[in-house]
């Protein structure tokens, strides 16, 4: 009976240790997937969300509209239903954004507030969920870099790291001269064209790291490199020329079918 009961707990240790063993493996294999997957992670935690007064950030620091875009601002908000002006957020943010050379303290927020008759926290909220509103000051050139998945199997990590490197920063760093921001961002809807990185406006594709080596020299000696395309293609055109729809459409640009009907 002893013996039985011996090996029986002795059975059950086992079948514990295994689970436990496989348990682990699993572990890990998901442990792996999650440091892939959450590379910008740190980065992203409290700065995307969270506000704190600095000397150059404050809500006593003035924040106008200048004549010119505060008529812009009628003009956009007039393309709305009355009592909606609160749709018009997102183009005068960047609006106020762009006059305040690239970036939106928190008394542009406020007075975009004031203009559209909305709740400030509204417009935080709005302020904060697009990432292509920055709540800190960028450099001259800030330099996004997609590393979602298109571009990063096209080798966009090969180039964020490169870039590191090359100006000497971590993810979100400026430059001490104010000339470059580095940042690691989503999907950027350029995907055909992957790997790519924004440059200000500007997107810069198909890009190998001499083409990062050959722009970023280029805007450090005050010239404009050619957006777009970097490896010769018209587009997101095949580099080899068109392999489908080669052929005139029937009877002209307009109509696709003998028939008239299209
Ligand atoms: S994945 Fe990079 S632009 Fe879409």
């Amino acid at each position: 009976m002893a013996a039985s009961m011996i090996k029986a707990a002795t059975a059950a240790v086992s079948a514990g240790n295994m689970m436990r063993a496989q348990a682990g493996r699993v572990g890990t294999a998901v442990a792996a997937q999650r440091r892939l997957l959450h590379a910008a992670a740190p980065l992203r935690g409290d700065k995307l969300f969270v506000h704190r007064d600095t000397e150059k950030n404050n809500s006593s620091i003035a924040f106008e509209f200048t004549p010119e875009n505060m008529k812009k601002v009628e003009a956009i908000t007039a393309q709305f239903p009355p009592g909606h002006r609160a749709a018009a957020c997102i183009p005068v943010l960047d609006l106020a954004q762009r006059q305040y050379g690239g970036w939106l303290p928190i008394s542009a927020m406020d007075e975009v507030a004031r203009v559209l008759q909305m709740p400030k926290i509204r417009v935080y909220e709005v302020a904060s969920f697009y990432t292509m509103f920055n709540r800190d000051p960028v450099g001259k050139y800030h330099v996004q870099v997609c590393t979602t998945t298109p571009c990063m199997v096209r080798g966009a990590y090969n180039i964020f790291e490169h870039l590191q490197k090359k100006l000497g920063l971590h993810n979100g760093e400026t430059s001490e001269d104010g000339m470059f921001t580095l940042l690691e961002v989503e999907c950027l809807g350029a995907c055909s064209n992957a790997p790519m990185i924004q440059i200000n406006d500007e997107y810069y594709e198909d890009l190998e790291l001499a083409d990062v080596d050959r722009i970023i020299e280029a805007l450090r000696k005050g010239e404009t490199p050619k957006p777009g395309p970097q490896n010769g293609r018209k587009a997101a055109e095949p580099l080899g020329g068109l392999t489908a729809l080669t052929s005139e459409p029937v009877d002209g640009a307009h109509k696709f079918r003998t028939d008239g009907k299209l």
